[in-house]
């Protein structure tokens, strides 16, 4: 009996001990499950990590490859041989004859078109655009200026004159060819500094639909022989290429001036870039869609050559503005100044003799100076007194010593 109870109480404790293993065997099942749930988690992450490292790899090879692929050679074609071959001049000097890649469609191939070529070989291996200098890319308005023909005091005969001479032309060339004359070619502003030359200029490009190129003269002066006649021939280039279109050389003296005998080779060079802007001003069909607006205050100084007819062959001048003008341009420079009443343009107008368009644009910007040194919100007659006196009386000793040059 006492053996059975053991026996019983054994199997008790067996029961118990066998209980708990399990329940341990089960939490220990619990925390693999989870941790084989984590690992796979982990894994997948890891394989997506070599998958995006792997792309990498293969970027950053390519990027090498690219890195170090040799540099091709720019060339010029010379000539193609019935073979197929083409005969290049490389700036390495002698010239080659190459064979060009699959790649490259022949009738591309022309004489004088500019190729890319294969470091080792001199193959073809594609062609490439025309270059022009940057200088000259840059010189292309593409935003135009915001100056419209309002904002210019005085000159109405000369706007008439200048849209007649330029706009004409190449909206309704047809007239032209009606009446059996040639249009003029180009228009020549002159005039003493600060009258509204530029201004002018600048409003055309505003009006017009046509491409406007504009160059200062003194750009196309270059340190190297050869280098500005080339900037000329491209800028016309260009020009033919965009027509129709107008093309501004502003102060044109600094390449315009007089050939000397007597001249330093910087002067040669400027004569070289002068011819060159002759022999353009010839090359041009008069009925061609180019036009050309040159503007100086030195016509005193310019080579005859320029201002022979069929070159720049209509002469615009553009006076110092009279007394008309001048309440004009006061009108135009303070119309958005703040004035009391009894600012009178015609009384500043008849104060201000001899003053150009940029004398007077300095007198409104003095005249609204003087009422913000006083705290004053409101510019009145008195500031404008005051600015015509300190602004012209200035000009009056800057005048005396450039006087002779317009006397
Ligand atoms: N007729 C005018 N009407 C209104 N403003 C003018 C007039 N003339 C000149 N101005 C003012 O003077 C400024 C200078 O004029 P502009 O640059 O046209 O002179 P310019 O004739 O080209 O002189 P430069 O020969 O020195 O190049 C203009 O920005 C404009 O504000
Ligand atoms: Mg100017």
């Amino acid at each position: 009996m006492g053996c059975k109870a053991l026996s019983q109480d054994q199997s008790a404790e067996m029961f118990e001990e066998i209980q708990r293993r399990i329940s341990v065997l089960e939490e220990r099942n619990l925390e693999l499950v989870e941790e084989a749930r984590r690992s796979e988690g982990e894994k997948r992450f890891v394989e997506g990590e070599l998958i995006r490292l792997q792309k990498e790899l293969k970027r950053l090879k390519a990027e090498l490859e690219r890195l170090k692929t040799p540099p091709l050679i720019i060339g010029q074609i010379k000539d193609i041989l019935a073979d197929g071959r083409v005969v290049v001049k490389s700036s390495t000097g002698p010239d080659f004859v190459v064979s060009t890649s699959d790649y490259v469609s022949p009738e591309l191939l022309t004489a004088g078109a500019r190729v890319a070529l294969n470091k080792q070989t001199l193959a073809v291996m594609g062609v490439l655009p025309p270059s022009l200098d940057p200088v000259v890319v840059g010189a292309e308005i593409i935003t135009k200026p915001e100056t419209t023909y309002e904002e210019i005091g005085g000159l109405e005969a000369q706007i008439i004159e200048i849209r007649e001479a330029v706009e004409d032309p190449l909206l309704r060339p047809e007239l032209y060819k009606k009446v059996g004359i040639d249009p003029p070619k180009g228009v020549l502003l002159v005039g003493p500094p600060g009258t509204g030359k530029t201004l002018l200029a600048k409003a055309v490009a505003k009006q017009t639909n046509a491409t406007f190129i504009r160059f200062v003269g003194s750009e196309l002066v270059q340190k190297y022989i050869g280098e500005g006649a080339r900037l000329v021939r491209e800028l016309f280039d260009l020009a033919r290429q965009k027509a129709p279109s107008i093309v501004f050389i502003d102060e044109l003296d600094s390449v315009g001036a007089k050939r000397l005998e007597m001249a330093t080779s910087g002067d040669r060079e400027v004569q070289r870039t002068l011819m060159q802007l002759l022999a353009e001003l010839d090359g041009f069909n008069p009925l061609g869609e180019v036009k050309i607006i040159g503007a100086t205050n030195r016509p005193d100084i310019l080579d005859e050559a320029l201002l022979r007819p069929g070159r720049f062959d209509r002469i615009i001048e553009i006076p110092v503005p009279n007394h008309e003008s001048r309440v004009a341009i006061f009108g135009i420079h303070s119309k958005r100044m703040n004035l009391e009443e009894t600012v009178n343009f015609e009384e500043l107008g008849s104060k201000s003799d001899g003053a150009t368009g940029a004398d007077i644009k300095a007198v409104c910007t003095e005249a609204g100076m003087f009422a913000i040194r006083e705290n004053r919100d409101i510019v009145s007659m008195v500031d404008f007194e005051k600015a015509i006196a300190k602004v012209l009386d200035e000009g009056d000793q800057k005048g005396m010593e450039s006087g002779p040059m317009f006397a």
